[in-house]
């Protein structure tokens, strides 16, 4: 078995090192530079029942150390990714995570009961932190019991792996990871990214058409370690994110608990950063004679 691989929530991975919601379309723009067979698995853009049109533009701004996004969760819908981008990830030999997202539970619970039956997905990451929707995401996240409900719900109706996504934007991480661990998820992914804004000083408005947008990248890493490190005593498995951009932002999440992380914003900035990653943990691991990357989880907490 190669040094890399690992097992999720269930789900076998040949490294610990996935695309992140949102920031790598389904790989089909990147796959010339990044093959998404080469990735732990490729997370798909959230996916909600029907086609989503997100929010009005502009949508993206960089900030000094990331950027904000407020696209609304725009997507092509299921029956889309069931017949295009399924089959042509599957082709490819990725391994694929599909992020999952809707307006009320009954939405959710559609969505997981079609890609129940479909042999081209490994597992569901249930994404109930997007700040950029009123209604889903954030709104089912933010508090313990809507969380319970809605994990609840979608396990009673898929036998796939389930990974929960939860945002930092909120009182009581730790007890809302508790509750969804206690609704029957398989996995955490952590962190979604933080609420922000930018005010354009010649029109003096936001600069965002949504006002406040998800801020990620670098400027966020500590606060990711951080979610991270407390997630650890929920004693479910860890997905990292949240800033990581190098191979030692990713050593230092797994030590910190995390079984895999997962790479969104540093992509846009260079393509390939996935894969130096894979090779900078391959080499580390190499150096300080471990046989197994799973060796170093949560290995901080001493
Ligand atoms: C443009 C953009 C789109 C995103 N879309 C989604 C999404 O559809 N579903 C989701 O769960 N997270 C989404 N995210 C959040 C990322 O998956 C990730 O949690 C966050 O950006 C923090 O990681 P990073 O700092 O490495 O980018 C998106 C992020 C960005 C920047």
């Amino acid at each position: 078995m190669s040094r890399l691989a690992v097992e999720l929530a269930g789900i076998r991975l040949q490294n610990p090192v996935l695309a992140a919601s949102g920031t790598f379309g389904y790989g089909r723009e990147y796959a010339g530079l990044v093959p998404p067979a080469r990735l732990g698995a490729v997370i798909t853009k959230g996916t909600s029942l029907e086609p989503w049109p997100g929010n009005p533009p502009p949508r993206t701004v960089e900030t000094a150390a990331g950027m904000l996004n407020s696209i609304g969760l725009e997507n092509p819908g299921l029956n889309h990714l069931v017949e295009e981008d399924l089959p042509w990830l599957a082709g490819q030999g990725a391994t694929v995570i599909v992020n999952v997202v809707g307006r009320t539970i009954e939405e959710y619970v559609a969505v997981a009961e079609v890609l129940d039956r479909h042999r081209g997905v490994s597992g569901l990451e249930l994404n109930i932190s997007c700040p950029n929707v009123d209604k889903g995401g954030l709104a089912f996240g933010a508090a313990p019991e809507t969380a319970y409900a809605l994990v609840r719900a979608v396990r009673k109706r898929t036998r796939l792996p389930l990974l929960v996504k939860l945002s930092p934007n909120v009182t009581d991480l730790v007890r809302i990871a508790q509750r969804v661990r206690e609704a029957g998820a398989d996995g955490l992914s952590a962190v979604n990214t933080l609420v922000g804004m930018a005010i354009d000083l010649e029109r003096r408005r936001p600069v965002l058409g949504n006002v406040t947008g998800g801020l990620s990248g670098p400027a966020i890493k500590p606060v990711a370690l951080a979610a991270v490190w407390r997630l650890y005593q929920v004693g479910l498995p860890i997905l990292g994110l949240g800033g990581i951009a190098t191979w030692s932002d990713a050593a230092e999440f797994l030590l910190a608990g995390a079984t895999a992380i997962a790479v969104g914003t540093a992509t846009f900035a260079r393509p390939r950063a996935m894969l130096e990653i894979v090779e900078g943990l391959e080499g580390y691991l190499a150096c300080q004679g471990i046989a197994n990357v799973s060796e170093l989880v949560g290995r901080a907490h001493g």
